[in-house]
């Protein structure tokens, strides 16, 4: 994308810094020690329903663990991310996998440069929370002009299930009943930029995606698979 001075840096550092490889190894173990992600893999790949000699594209893929299994059923992988240190070994792991199926290119959900209708899937686990929803708006029209048509985008991410109940108590109520993480769930409330469950759909919704499925855990950690169509939702289309 052309530089515009309104256009918003994904570079700029949110969250957690991966400066370096050491770090990146503490995170790998960290997330296989908390996470079942065999499990999630297959979960994933599942909803995709992927065709034969697929095309599959990862955003924010980090040490890239899904885009190893990915590989494995023998689809052509891409893996995204704007941390070279986070490339770096998940080119490494691929390699000691021997899996030249996947390729990582360095850049971001507004930035990497990817052709229009060329995905059969695109996946982004724990990523998308760094950009404010404007900008999730703008990554989700991109990701639905790189799918293929009825192409499935999954995301997996921190998005909040708060409704009627009184926001204070909502959220310290979340932080209270965390045993474990109970910081990193304060800095995704705090400092990042995590939404709610409802806006979210709205925002797959505008960008021309129908939800196909949803799962959430503990109010907060969601999965979503959502379909590329091309026609415009009646009521946003009266709306102009
Ligand atoms: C918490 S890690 C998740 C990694 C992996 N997807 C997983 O589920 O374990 C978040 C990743 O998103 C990357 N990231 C942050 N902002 C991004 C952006 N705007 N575009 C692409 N990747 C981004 C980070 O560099 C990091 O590797």
């Amino acid at each position: 994308m052309k530089e515009k001075n309104w256009q918003w840096n994904e570079f700029q550092q949110i969250g957690t810094d991966y400066s370096s490889v050491d770090e990146v190894e503490a995170y790998d173990r960290r997330m296989r020690d908390m996470r079942d992600i065999d499990a999630e893999n297959r979960t994933i790949l599942g909803l995709l329903k992927l065709p034969e000699n697929a095309a599959v594209l990862e955003i924010g893929t980090g040490t890239g663990a899904f885009l190893r299994a990915a590989a494995k059923t023998g689809a052509r992988c891409v893996g995204v991310d704007i941390s070279p240190v986070m490339l770096e070994y998940a080119e490494r792991r691929a390699k000691e996998e021997n899996l030249p199926n996947i390729r990582f290119v360095h850049g971001g959900f507004l930035s990497a440069p990817w052709p229009e209708n060329r995905f059969d899937g695109i996946v982004s686990g724990l990523a998308l929370h760094h950009l404010p929803d404007l900008w999730k708006a703008f990554a989700l029209r991109r990701i639905h002009a790189a799918l293929k048509p009825n192409g499935r985008f999954v995301l997996v991410d921190v998005v909040f299930d708060w409704k009627s109940e009184a926001p204070e108590s909502y959220f310290e109520r979340l932080i209270r009943e965390r045993n474990s993480s109970r910081e990193n769930l304060i800095r995704h409330i705090a400092r990042e930029y995590s939404t709610l469950d409802w806006i979210m759909k709205g925002l797959f919704e505008h960008a021309g995606f129908v939800l196909e499925y949803e799962s959430g855990r503990m109010d907060f950690l969601h999965l979503y698979c959502v379909r590329k169509t091309d026609a415009v939702p009646q009521k946003l289309r009266a709306r102009g």
